[in-house]
């Protein structure tokens, strides 16, 4: 089993140039098959609401939903080195609600870090978090939390001024004691330069190959989530079909006959006579309501 890499081990890679893979999980199956595969990181991202509860968007997410899903992600995969995802409403308020819930991803649910949304206007949070004890990471480029300011799931940092925003704010992650920063949906040329220019490691998902390590969301690399597939996606199977499928040859077997065969069933340990004895008793109202007391 390999060992759970630290804070450590992720400087250390990045000084290598070796590449981090990171993936989102949200329950006990997914992450073990993650921590069998040697996935280095595992994310349970507020992507769960879309992904696993049915919601349009990441908002509706609770701290209790992500607590409960970091659980069993934990007891999934025990050995590996797991954020929590801070869901809306859960550090925008204060710095002292931020540390707080940062505080019970740790106590109740085991996890190694948490990443919150945001640059510069979320600083202070991160810096709150950080001198709490607790490794932090930063997310900037497409936030989903404030898709509604960013005028949907698009892009960010494609011109220059933008682009000058979001180093401005990887700097400020850094310098709040941020140990992590992920970018999302930024082109490569400007990851390239923010991942060089900082010292931590800088993780992509949809911002190219140019940096530390790659993040990627379970349910849309195995075919799971059927909303939407954003163009920085690989799909790396069709789980969906495969699921849809094997229902479907299910319902067909049951409505034939076809399922349960012999092998599914437990046979009987006496004769079939005492069996059919036994029938006979109830058959003929032997065994009155009296009798059985
Ligand atoms: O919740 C999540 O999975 C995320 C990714 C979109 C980066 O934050």
């Amino acid at each position: 089993m390999a060992k759970k890499k630290s804070v450590l081990d992720f400087m250390e890679m990045k000084a290598k140039g070796e590449k981090v893979t990171w993936i989102t999980a949200y329950d006990y199956p997914m992450a073990s098959f993650a921590e069998t595969a040697e996935l280095d990181m595992i994310l349970v991202g507020d992507s769960l609401g879309m992904v696993v509860m049915g919601y349009q968007g990441t908002v509706p997410v609770t701290m209790e939903d992500c607590i409960s899903h970091c659980q069993s992600v934990r007891r999934g995969a025990p050995n590996t080195f797991i954020f929590g995802d801070m869901p809306f409403g859960s550090y925008q308020i204060s710095d002292e609600d931020a540390v707080r819930n940062a505080c019970r991803f740790l106590k109740e649910a085991d996890m190694d870090a948490v990443k919150l949304e945001g640059g510069r206007r979320v600083a202070s949070k991160i810096k709150a978090i950080s001198d709490a004890g607790i490794l932090v990471s930063g997310h900037i480029g497409l936030t989903p939390q404030s898709s509604g300011q960013q005028g949907g799931f698009k892009a960010q940092g494609r011109d220059v001024a933008s682009a000058r925003d979001l180093i401005f704010d990887a700097i400020a992650i850094q310098d709040a004691g941020a140990r992590f920063l992920l970018l999302e949906a930024v082109p490569p040329e400007l990851t390239e330069f923010i991942a060089n220019f900082l010292d931590i490691p800088v993780y992509s998902i949809g911002a190219g190959a140019p940096c530390d390590g790659q993040l990627i969301i379970c349910g849309d690399m195995l075919g799971l989530f059927q909303a939407f597939t954003p163009k920085f996606v690989k799909k790396y199977a069709n789980v969906a079909e495969v699921i849809t499928n094997a229902f479907k040859e299910y319902v067909a077997d049951v409505k034939t006959v076809n399922f349960p065969e012999d092998k599914h069933v437990y046979h009987i340990k006496d004769s079939f006579d005492d069996f059919q004895a036994l029938f006979a008793e109830f058959d003929s109202g032997y065994l009155t309501e009296e009798k059985l007391g």
